[in-house]
């Protein structure tokens, strides 16, 4: 029987996916489950390494059952996954030395804040911006906290990586310790250019550089399965690559100027810009697109707000407004136009372009007529807004303004928040038809490297015709009002918390 299929892991913040795609990349099984973060103070987020770990086997195996395959049809794996995240692990047992610090942990925000001063060194060599978003100040930390870290990390008893290197050292047995451009280039310790680690940088943030995994491109050879109860050895792991980055792989932004914006737990939108480097006036990050085997390193520029689909589950489990997610679109359809409320929804400060770590969320416009549905539509809109912010500092940064915008994940199914977003922006919006880009993307980048398809641009193309398009419906004069309100806002809402 031909290796004919590719088999993709998405481990995300909430959850982790097993995929398998035919040679069409056609979804024939998949396995989905929750793996929940953890929230032990304000503003400190983690998951258990293991529990990350430990999800992939069971989805690998519910993926292959509804296939109706076995694993002899698969010719690669594709791997993607939350980026920054990160965890800390003993290279004899695999064990982790503590939770794994996830991208939304603010706990370095002192150390941040007191560097400030070498942000304009630090984003010349990285494209980054010195937040705790990033891997390096939470590997200091594990370091620094974790009893005998340290020591032990010198000693080269310990490896350090995002969740791409954690899962790939398990699933080839501990062999592996690689990760892609794509996860190295959100470490705030990669040398944009080079693509290597620099050795300045670890010396900054107090990171041995003989605990970092080997940078490797995304599509190409990561190892192989060994020693797992679920896969046979041997399987060849060819694709690697951020999730966010998969998705604009899987949205079919290939090429310089196309973009996509995902709405996940946070919202992530990303521009490709080709082999151009192009830095940011506006508090955007620089940062790899997925770069294939021998070819050029490709880069996108970047603007990650990090609430998103996180205010619709707070909007559910911390306040207990709705029973499920979705209900918060009904619920917002009965609210009143003209109340006025607006939510800034800071709940885990603010990212690009305000890169606030302090800032919390926070609602306006409060009154005795104020309703739960008023509240809703607040949350949703909130949502939207910070998307707009990306948009214009995008536009001053690009030589060309966006002329439009694909988008996928969770939010992006409800019809009336596309419609807002798109008459906030002035801009069509276009609600890709795969309801999952992101795993789309690793297995693309992992199909190429295999052979199972030659070209990366038919293959999305073809994926991408259909698709629902919202194009917007307000003119400039309500946008203009609009961004004026929520301008106000942000900046009353940043200056409170400061
Ligand atoms: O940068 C963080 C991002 O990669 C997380 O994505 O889909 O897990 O919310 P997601």
């Amino acid at each position: 029987m031909a290796r004919d299929h590719v088999l993709a892991i998405d481990q995300g913040t909430t959850s982790t996916r097993a995929v398998v795609y035919d040679n069409r990349l056609r979804t024939v099984g998949q396995g989905q489950a929750e793996v929940s973060p953890t929230y032990p103070k304000s503003g400190w987020v983690e998951h258990s390494a293991e529990a990350i770990v430990g999800s992939v086997g069971p989805l690998v195996t519910q993926a292959l059952a509804e296939a109706g395959l076995g694993a002899d049809r698969i010719a690669a794996i594709g791997l993607t996954n939350q980026r920054e995240t990160t965890a800390i692990w003993d290279r004899r047992t695999g064990c982790a030395i503590a939770p794994a610090l996830v991208w939304q942990d603010r706990r370095t925000a002192e150390f941040c804040e007191k560097h400030r001063d070498r942000q304009a060194w630090i984003s010349e060599r990285t494209g980054l911006v010195l937040d705790p978003y990033f891997s390096a100040t939470k590997i200091a930390w594990l370091l620094e906290n974790v009893p005998n870290a340290r020591r032990r990390a010198e000693a080269g008893e310990l490896a350090a990586g995002t969740v791409d290197s954690l899962l790939i050292w398990h699933l080839t047995g501990g062999l592996k310790h690689v990760t892609d451009v794509t996860n190295a280039s959100r470490t705030l310790l990669m040398d944009l250019r080079t693509l290597r680690w620099a050795d300045d940088l670890c010396d900054f943030f107090a990171v041995p550089r003989g605990i970092l995994p080997e940078i490797l491109p995304s599509s190409g050879e990561f190892g192989k399965t060994l020693g797992l109860d679920y896969l046979p050895d041997g399987l060849p792991i060819l694709g690697v690559v951020g999730d966010q980055q998969a998705s604009l792989v899987g949205q079919g932004c290939l090429h310089e100027g196309q973009a996509k914006c995902t709405y996940g737990t946070g919202a992530f939108l990303l521009v490709h810009t080709g082999s151009n480097v192009v830095p940011s006036t506006r508090g955007l990050i620089t940062t790899l697109a997925a770069t294939l085997g021998d070819g050029p390193p490709q880069y996108a520029l970047e603007g990650s707000v990090f609430v998103a689909g996180a205010a619709v589950q707070w909007f559910r489990d911390g306040l207990k407004a709705v029973g499920a997610a979705p209900e918060i679109d009904e619920l917002s359809l009965h609210a009143d136009p003209s109340s006025g409320v607006l939510f800034i929804p800071a709940l885990t400060g603010l990212g690009a372009p305000h890169w606030d770590p302090e800032a919390r969320g926070t609602l306006f416009g409060l009154t005795r007529a104020t309703s739960l549905a008023d509240l809703a539509r607040a949350t949703l809109e909130g949502v939207a807004y910070q998307i707009t912010d990306l948009i214009d500092a995008m536009n001053a940064d690009l030589t060309s303004p966006l002329a439009d915008l694909r988008v996928d994940g969770g939010m992006a199914r409800s019809d009336p928040f596309l419609q807002f977003q798109s008459d906030l922006l002035g801009l069509p919006l276009r609600r890709s038809p795969q309801p999952e880009s992101t795993a789309l993307g690793a297995a693309l980048l992992a199909g190429l490297a295999a052979g199972v398809w030659t070209d990366a641009s038919t293959a999305v193309e073809h994926l991408q015709a259909g698709g629902q398009t919202f194009s917007p419906a307000k003119d400039s004069a309500w946008r203009t009002a609009a961004s004026q309100r929520w301008q106000h806002a942000i900046e009353t809402a940043k200056s409170y918390y400061r």
